[in-house]
């Protein structure tokens, strides 16, 4: 067996919640590989909407274990938070032995998110646009190797690991200005530290691998998109971590040859929230239009997601890095007020036109070349047969595919789990 992989191929909120959700039943086990709490995965069903950060989104199948792997960083104050409001909900995983968390997953400190608070500050208007969970400076000490790792809360040293890496952050922080007050937040950590205790720990090179070779479905779960990649995604205005293929076999365990199925999530359009380049955006009254029907507001910040046509080259670029082989396009209903659609198909870059994404698009912004695609004017939401789609929409899958070389496999039209097609 090889373990399938989900992801995201644009800056996030794809819609990779909601289509794991409906993928789940076929896996015996759904795994995060990378990111942290910066995540925010909806998924709605029964009339009930709920929106996951750390736990991985195979949580409300009943026969679906879920794993929370090495790749990812964890706040235990958030993720407690997390189950708690699940178990208000009547989902309790913990009870019923539905989550495991890799011991090699990253702890982020009261005072890794004071850290990014502190470093986005001082940037200004050149700031990411971080979540402020205390990402970036998180991966920043695994890299450094002065990590704390889940694994490590078991050990007798644990606390003056802890007290030796704070002490480290207090000195960066005191270059910033004052420190701010951190006991209260500090004893709710030691609190959930001692709630993490209490869900089991595994090594997830050895679950993933054990479970493959008993025949077992597994499906990686990515988290933010490909062009928040930390090595190819518009960099500096990126997450801290692979969220890429090649992030699957390092936040779990497993060799790339147990790769199989890699589907690549998109959004009919494209959004952005945070910093950073994003060459079709649209900041006029159509921008603003996608995001009133659309939504378009983060799940965990609530910031305006910035908005604009679907952006052909950039695909491109997110199925070459990660291998993708089928693809699912969400959000296509919200496309239905529009007489007419467009897509980027080309970049003019420094004068010449191009179809790939070139190395620099934050001081030279590329400018995209749109195609006018003819629109739906019909309302996609209760469609549940495709052959009850209008052509227009179908040409445009068809067009799509051409353009991108691989099948859409499932079609979204609306945030419910059964608001999804499964295409010929
Ligand atoms: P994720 O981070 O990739 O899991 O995506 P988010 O949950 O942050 O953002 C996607 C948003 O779009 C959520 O509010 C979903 O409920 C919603 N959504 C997902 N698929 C569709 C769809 O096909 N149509 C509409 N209208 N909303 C969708
Ligand atoms: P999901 O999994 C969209 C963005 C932030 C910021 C940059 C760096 O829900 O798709 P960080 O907090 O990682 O330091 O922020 O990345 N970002 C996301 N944007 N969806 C996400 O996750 C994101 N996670 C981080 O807005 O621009
Ligand atoms: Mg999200």
């Amino acid at each position: 067996m090889k373990v399938d992989v989900l992801l995201g191929l644009q800056w996030g909120d794809e819609g990779k919640g909601k289509i794991v959700d409906v993928l789940c039943p076929q896996y015996d086990l759904i795994a995060r590989f990378q990111g942290g709490p910066n995540a925010g995965h909806t998924l709605e069903f029964d009339g009930k909407k709920y929106i996951l950060n750390t736990v991985p989104s195979g949580i409300f199948n009943p026969g679906t274990l879920n794993l929370i792997g090495g790749g990812v960083v964890i706040d235990p104050i958030t993720l407690r938070q997390e189950l708690d409001k699940l178990k208000t909900s009547g989902i309790d995983p913990v009870a019923h032995n539905k989550l495991v968390i890799a011991r090699k997953a990253h702890l982020i400190l009261p005072t890794h998110r004071l850290l990014d608070a502190a470093s986005e500050s001082k940037m200004g208007e050149a700031k990411i646009g971080s979540t402020l969970k205390g990402i970036g400076p998180t991966y920043m000490d695994k890299t450094g190797r002065n990590g704390i790792r889940v694994g490590d809360t078991e050990l007798p040293d644990f606390r003056e690991r802890y007290n030796k890496l704070v002490e480290k952050h207090k000195s960066i922080l005191s270059h910033y200005g004052d420190i701010p007050d951190f006991s209260e937040r500090e004893a709710e950590f030691f609190d959930a530290i001692e709630y993490l205790k209490t869900i089991p720990k595994v090594d997830s090179e050895q679950l993933v691998n054990r479970y493959l070779a008993e025949g077992k479905r597994v499906l990686a779960e990515g988290a933010q998109g490909t062009l928040l990649d930390i090595d190819f995604g518009s960099y500096p205005f990126v997450t801290s971590s692979n969220t890429t293929t090649a992030g699957a076999c390092t936040g779990m365990g497993v060799a790339p040859n147990k790769i199989g199925e890699v589907i690549g999530i998109f959004k009919a359009y494209c959004t952005r929230v945070g910093g950073g380049p994003f060459p079709t955006e649209l900041e006029n009254e159509t921008g603003e239009k996608i995001r009133q029907l659309g939504h378009e507001f983060g799940a965990i910040t609530g910031r305006s997601r910035r908005t604009g046509w679907i952006d052909l080259p950039a695909l491109r670029y997110a199925i070459m890095l990660n291998g993708v082989t089928q693809l699912v396009m969400t959000k296509a209903d919200v496309l239905s007020g529009f007489e007419d659609i467009y897509a980027c198909t080309h970049y003019i870059y420094n004068g010449e036109k191009i179809d790939f994404m070139p190395y620099d698009i934050c001081s030279i912004k590329p400018e995209p070349v749109f195609e006018k695609i003819p629109g739906w004017n019909n309302d996609l939401t209760g469609i549940t047969q495709v052959e009850d789609l209008p052509s227009a929409i179908t040409d445009y899958i068809q067009y799509l595919e051409k353009a991108l070389g691989v099948p859409i496999k499932y079609l979204s039209v609306g945030p419910d789990r059964t608001q999804t097609l499964i295409l010929p």
